[in-house]
């Protein structure tokens, strides 16, 4: 049986592309939701006839994280995946169900909504993308997966961001895909892929 997934969104969605283009059975994307409207990653879902919802932050925090929960349960995700999703959840959300969060560098360096910039910044030669399990504290849940990506002398943010996200996405896609298929292991704070 096929896993559940539903992937939060809220820009371009090329890491939800890669989802879709590599769903081989493991896991099917039975929802994609957005805090955004009329963004490209929900026009990617909407296109595959995979169900969309929005989700756009009020003033009211709890009640956001309240309909977010929500929407989740109405899909009985088995995984729950923020592929660029730009804000922060509840620990409540993040804790109802197995949830992974991909990252443009590799943590713990460089948290935060502006890790590429950060890491240019910092003058790093090796940055890269983390697939980690999302908790309650930003950014800094269990490492499942990192790979290292070269910063060249030339890079701008644009450029640098690129290059981290042609990697991002295989990375996300075969983790996703093996997790998927076998579960998790935590030891400590070492996940276990089987
Ligand atoms: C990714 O690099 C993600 O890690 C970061 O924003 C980017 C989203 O890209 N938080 P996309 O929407 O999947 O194209």
């Amino acid at each position: 049986m096929s896993a559940r997934l539903v992937v939060l969104v809220s820009g371009s969605g090329t890491n939800l592309q890669a989802l879709m283009d590599a769903a081989s059975g493991a896991y099917e994307i039975v929802a994609v939701g957005s805090d955004r409207p009329s963004i490209e990653g929900l026009a990617r879902a909407e296109k595959a006839g995979i169900p969309t919802f929005v989700v756009p932050l009020g003033e009211d925090r709890e009640a956001w994280n309240d309909e977010v929960l929500a929407a989740l349960r109405s899909y009985g995700p088995d995984l729950v995946v923020l592929a660029g999703f730009m804000k922060i959840l509840a620990p409540r959300v993040v804790e109802a169900y197995p949830m992974l969060n991909t990252h443009p560098a590799l943590l713990p360096a460089f948290p935060g909504a502006r890790a590429v910039r950060d890491a240019l910044a910092y003058g790093v030669k090796v940055t890269g993308c983390t697939v980690h399990l999302a908790t309650a504290d930003l950014d800094a849940g269990p490492v499942v997966a990192q790979e290292a990506v070269p910063v060249f002398e030339d890079d701008d943010e644009k450029s640098l961001h690129e290059r981290i996200k042609a990697t991002e996405r295989r990375l996300l896609a075969d983790t996703v895909e093996r997790f998927a298929r076998g579960g998790f292991r935590i030891e400590g704070r070492k996940v276990v892929l089987p």
